[in-house]
């Protein structure tokens, strides 16, 4: 699929068949989330991925709005470490950069996920670090529900273009 297809045709997807997702495409997902761009390349970044089913229920008592049932969930994480000292926060622009990116490579894919937030939440933010054992200064951003959607999925693309959102000046 070509990249801006992808882009055009990406929507949330809720409802998930019954289907693992495989490694390689797992793999892929990888190579994308950290293919964004980060300020200064600083990539102060680390991506959990769930499969087990105990630890995808211990995460999910922590996603106020999500809790969906899905083969993986994946969870990008900041990592302060490598932060820019003095621009510590542009590491939260860097994970919504690269959390897109595994959005448009999942549905490129055949895939289909949806984004629950996690940050700014700092209480859910800290349960969620100590369910999937991340070290000190790794914190989750998000929970990402990915897998091959279900034929009962009725979500629908979105036309979101609004010309009085453009200011060309
Ligand atoms: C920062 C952020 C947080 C979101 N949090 C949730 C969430 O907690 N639960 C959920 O079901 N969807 C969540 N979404 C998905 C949005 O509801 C969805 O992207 C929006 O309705 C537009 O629909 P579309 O993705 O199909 O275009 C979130 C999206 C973003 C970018």
């Amino acid at each position: 699929m070509e990249a801006l297809e992808a882009i055009l045709t990406r929507k949330s997807v809720r409802q998930f068949a019954d289907k693992e997702v495989e490694q390689e495409k797992i793999d892929i997902l990888m190579k994308a989330a950290m293919s964004a761009p980060s300020a200064i390349n600083k990539q102060p970044w680390v991506f959990y991925v769930i499969k087990s089913e105990e630890k995808k229920a211990e995460v999910n008592k922590y996603v106020t709005f999500g809790k969906y049932k899905s083969p993986i969930i994946i969870i990008p994480c900041t990592n302060s470490l490598n932060a820019i000292p003095l621009a510590h926060d542009l590491m939260y622009c860097d994970l919504g950069a690269a959390t897109e990116n595994i959005l448009l490579a999942a549905h490129s894919l055949g895939l289909g996920g949806v984004w629950c937030a996690v940050y700014p939440r700092k209480e859910n933010m800290k349960k969620i670090a100590k369910a999937i054992g991340a070290p000190l200064g790794v914190m989750p951003y998000a929970a990402l529900y990915i897998g091959y959607p279900s034929e009962d999925d009725k979500s629908k693309v979105k036309d979101k273009y609004k010309e009085k959102n453009v200011k060309v000046i």
